[in-house]
């Protein structure tokens, strides 16, 4: 399948042209940029729910743009097909746009292609800079993690006729501001099928129904990698966390016997050093 990876292909992507939804995982080094990539997906989002997926930090709240730069450049190093977007973490853009850009431009320096953050019409400013600042940006909207506190906790957003006009005039001001993108998280289907239609970049959805141009997943949930509570949108399509146990509980079990390493998985060295051995073995008493 024909990747679409690229910002101003992307830009111009709807799936209600009669095409394939667009598809995008999250990535936070190079073991799972280079899974992600392998699977075919045409974007890569190395979001901040690091935080939560890989440094068990409670929210995203807990990291900063060091941090992003760090698993960025892990992501990037195994030069990916797919578009790398990097998130723009808590507090990184909300200081102004000065800030916003270098922030932003530590992300692309360690090779991202474009820039996430959320929220909608009080962000006029600081992406009309990123983008004078040639950063693509995409945006995000609905159940942002970065508001958790502000929401009173990870729940779905816009499910009043009028919450569902305010996010839906957000949208809208997000496109005319020049996002190429934009992530639809946990809001209704209904909504996010209103949004799809009315602006002209794709939506990228995560718990917002099958009518968005596209949809993205967290990787540890995807692969079933993740513990605790999944949220209702999250379907696992892999037992990775069930494998990786049985993998450890057989190579403590053969450590534990005896069995682990064997000779295959030993090195035998030049001709003569077995003789060596055995000789200063019985030097020392065995
Ligand atoms: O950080 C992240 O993983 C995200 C996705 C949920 C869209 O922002």
């Amino acid at each position: 399948m024909e990747r679409v990876n690229k910002v101003p292909r992307i830009a111009a992507y709807k799936a209600s042209d009669g095409r394939r939804p667009l598809t995008m995982v999250t990535a936070y080094d190079a073991p799972t940029s280079r899974a992600a990539d392998h699977g075919g997906v045409d974007m890569i989002l190395v979001g901040d729910s690091v935080a939560n997926a890989v440094l068990g930090f409670e929210s995203t709240l807990s990291i900063g743009i060091e941090e992003m730069v760090h698993h960025t450049s892990a992501v990037c190093r195994v030069h990916p097909e797919a578009l790398v977007v990097a998130d723009l973490p808590w507090l990184s853009y909300h200081q102004g746009w000065k800030r916003a850009v270098r922030s932003a431009g530590k992300l692309i320096k360690a090779g991202a292609k474009a820039v996430k953050l959320e929220g909608g019409r009080e962000r006029r400013e600081v992406i009309e800079a990123l983008l004078q600042a040639e950063i693509p940006v995409m945006g995000h909207l609905g159940l942002t993690p970065q508001s958790v506190n502000a929401f009173g906790g990870m729940v779905v957003q816009a499910k009043t006729i009028e919450a569902a006009g305010a996010l839906l005039d957000d949208a809208q001001a997000l496109a005319g501001f020049g996002v190429f993108a934009m992530v639809l998280e946990g809001v209704p289907s209904p909504l996010a099928r209103v949004v799809t239609r009315a602006v002209p970049v794709p939506t990228i959805g995560i718990g917002a129904g099958a009518a968005c141009d596209g949809q993205v997943l967290v990787f540890h949930d995807l692969v079933g990698f993740s513990s605790g509570h999944l949220p209702r949108f999250v379907k696992p399509y892999g037992s990775v966390a069930i494998e990786a146990e049985q993998a450890i509980a057989a190579y403590v079990k053969e450590v534990t016997e005896g069995i682990f390493p064997d000779l295959e998985h030993s090195y035998t060295g030049a001709e003569g050093l077995e003789e060596w051995a055995s000789a200063k073995l019985s030097e020392l008493g065995d």
